[in-house]
């Protein structure tokens, strides 16, 4: 085939180092079209409406989870593929992990996602279960936990840590860390006004003893806490996909 362009392809072919001089051209246009659209966007994230940074206790809660190394066993990501949107609800959003430094999405699942698992137990449950699994769940390989609810608190720090969040981009005011450490203590505590947390945090905070333990604040209420919290801050009942920036 005379003069077809398929005989510039041949040659191109017979030369290892021209075929990879190709290779190199090609795969830098792809990369191009892929990357330089993401400088000029100021945003790759959705805003959707529910999305608020973490109560100083539920900020407590998620270190004691980085710490102990749920991660290694559990995600937070549900991915768009139809088994996982059966199994454990609406797939995740980009918006739901933008207020975590660092985000949990996790690598591994040796025990199921979490990203929706707030209200799906009751605050017994979590405290069974993270006092030993096997207690609730008879065939669970997950470790048991039980110093947690022997360990008393330390959230000296609180405040700091929203401020270093702050710099990472959450948008803690200065209300927020002032009253950090009596926020933290309000939330674990049915019988304080919550007025003030509410103001700051929205109507729809959990405030109750989350480990049952009244009069102490533990490393296991703000673990749970937390784990209430998770998957619960954008109503999927009115979210919808397609719905400009679905701020409705
Ligand atoms: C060695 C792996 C491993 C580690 C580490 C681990 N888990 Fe698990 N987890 C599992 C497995 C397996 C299950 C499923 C069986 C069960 O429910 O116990 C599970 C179940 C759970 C569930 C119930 C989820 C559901 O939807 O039924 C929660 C909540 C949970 N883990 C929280 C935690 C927290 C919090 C930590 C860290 C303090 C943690 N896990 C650490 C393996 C692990």
């Amino acid at each position: 085939m005379a003069g077809s362009p398929w005989k510039a392809h041949g040659a191109l072919e017979r030369h290892s180092l021209l075929l990879l001089i190709g290779i190199v051209i090609v795969v830098a246009i792809g990369g191009l079209v892929e990357i330089v659209p993401l400088f000029y966007l100021h945003n790759t994230i959705e805003p959707v409406q529910g999305m608020r940074p973490y109560t100083p206790l539920e900020l407590e809660g998620r270190d004691i989870y980085i710490r102990e190394g749920c991660y290694v066993c559990h995600s937070q990501m549900i991915r768009s593929l139809r088994d996982e949107v059966e199994r454990y609800g609406h797939y995740s959003l980009a918006a739901e992990s933008m207020y975590d430094h660092p985000f949990q999405w996790g690598a591994h699942r040796q025990g199921p996602d979490l990203a929706r698992v707030g209200g799906k137990y009751s605050d017994g449950w979590h405290r069974d279960h993270l006092t030993n699994p096997r207690s609730v769940v008879p065939e669970s390989v997950m470790p048991p936990y039980r110093f947690l609810a022997e360990t008393t608190l330390d959230y000296r720090d609180v405040a700091d840590k929203m401020r270093t969040m702050r710099a990472l981009g959450v948008p803690y005011t200065d209300d927020d860390i002032k009253n950090a450490v009596q926020d933290l203590r309000d939330q674990d505590d049915p019988t304080a006004s919550p007025t003030g947390l509410h103001a700051r945090y929205g109507k729809n905070v959990n405030i109750r003893d989350f480990a049952g333990d009244p009069g102490r604040i533990t490393e296991m209420d703000a673990l749970i806490a937390y784990l209430q919290m998770l998957g619960t801050l954008v109503d999927f009942s009115t979210y919808q996909a397609d719905a400009p920036n679905n701020l409705r």
